[in-house]
């Protein structure tokens, strides 16, 4: 569907498909990722380079603003984790048109990650296969670079532990969770926590999927006595039973939502082949984009239907436009997350799917996107 954008997103959208993409995809996609940290980072550190950033990116519109968990969102498309590893950019991310942003995941000890290469694009399947393996330059360093900053939107902080050998007990494993969280409680840092439980690329595999071993990790954070929300960050490749105990650990622990999903990297999944349309280079890693997409929106129905609005669901995975943005909030989530969409249609596609999101809650007849949370799924 076409939506009435603004001319400066069509003029970029156009730039972005016809002349800057074709050249960033001629080159390794994680030089690219980099060199766009780099960018985002200068454009942050001037008022003249974030005013010229907002003028080209920016739109509000008060429908879609929300206050939930008692922080304020302009709009409801964040940054996911995974772009901003090392919190290099919170000061461009308003003026690209971001609602909130979430950065990491941080680790307890830095980490420098798999091997390379460690991502690549799957230019037909609208897909990339990520294998940083968490790749980021620690808490302490981190908590020191973000400290006494003034963040213009919320901001989330995803929390992993470190992916070495040191941490594969539960025993470490979970301390070393808790060190990153302490680091950045120590700088007064976040709106909200996300404790990541499905880095498909991490040593030791995803432990914490195992509702014994959540609970002990749970149980720990429910000692520090938070008083800011914690969001899980759930793997796309549950089954239902598995989602049903990580509910009832998150009611029992004051879990705030879920973030649904991350990669996925169950290539056995019927669903998953029908969506890979490349040639695969590599056996490792998960898959964002288009290939998550129906898992992603599977699980926000199923969760929204268990629980409806007793937690609070941010919908991710292979959001490239309004509609793919809406169909999520209608199926339960309050709040979007994006990061391959916005690699395959350029940065002006998060004031696109603002500006859609708009046309599409009036032209339903709501006031709010708010009252678009769940609508298909009561
Ligand atoms: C390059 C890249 C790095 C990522 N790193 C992380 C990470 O460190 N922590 C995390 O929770 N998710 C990470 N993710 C997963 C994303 O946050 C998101 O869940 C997933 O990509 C689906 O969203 P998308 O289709 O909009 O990209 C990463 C994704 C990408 C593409």
């Amino acid at each position: 569907m076409e939506f009435p954008v603004n001319k400066r997103a069509k003029v970029m959208h156009f730039l972005y498909l016809n002349f800057l993409k074709p050249i960033l995809f001629l080159f390794d996609p994680e030089d690219i990722h980099d060199l766009f940290t780099g960018v985002g980072s200068f454009l942050g550190r001037y008022a003249l380079t974030k005013n010229i950033t907002a003028w080209f990116f920016s739109y509000q519109n008060p429908g879609l603003e929300q206050e939930i968990l008692g922080i304020k969102f302009k709009n409801p498309i964040g940054l996911a984790a995974g772009f901003d590893k090392n919190g290099l950019m919170t000061d461009v991310l308003p003026a690209v048109g971001f609602g909130f942003a979430e950065i990491g995941s941080v680790t307890g000890k830095p980490c420098t990650g798999n091997t390379k290469p460690r991502l690549w694009r799957l230019p037909n399947s609208k897909s990339l296969i990520v294998y940083y393996g968490l790749k980021n330059d620690g808490a302490e360093k981190i908590s020191q670079r973000l400290s006494g900053k003034n963040f213009n939107i919320p901001i989330g902080i995803s929390l992993a532990k470190t992916n070495d050998e040191k941490t594969v007990t539960t025993e470490a494993g979970i301390a070393d969770y808790l060190f990153a969280y302490e680091k950045m409680r120590e700088e007064e840092l976040g709106d909200y926590y996300t404790i990541n439980i499905s880095c498909p690329n991490a040593f030791g595999g995803q432990p914490f999927n195992d509702p014994a071993r959540l609970e002990l990790l749970l149980k720990k954070f429910a000692e520090t006595k938070f008083t800011k929300p914690i969001f899980l960050k759930m793997p796309p490749d549950l089954t239902e039973t598995e989602v049903d105990q990580i509910i009832s650990l998150a009611r029992t622990y004051k879990i705030s939502g879920f973030i649904c999903t991350n990669l996925t990297k169950d290539r056995g999944n019927e669903v998953l082949k029908n969506k890979i349309k490349d040639i695969l280079p590599t056996d490792k890693g998960g898959f964002s984009g288009k290939v998550v997409a129906d898992l992603a929106n599977n699980q926000i129905k199923y969760i929204y239907q268990k629980t409806k609005s007793e937690f609070v669901i941010i919908g991710c995975g292979g959001v490239f436009n309004a509609e793919d943005a809406y169909q999520k909030i209608r199926l339960g989530a309050s709040l979007i997350q994006m990061i391959t969409g916005m690699i395959f249609e350029g940065p002006q596609v998060v004031s696109e799917i603002n500006q859609g999101l708009a046309f599409l809650i009036q032209k339903d007849g709501f006031k709010n996107i708010s009252e678009a949370v769940g609508v298909d799924n009561k």
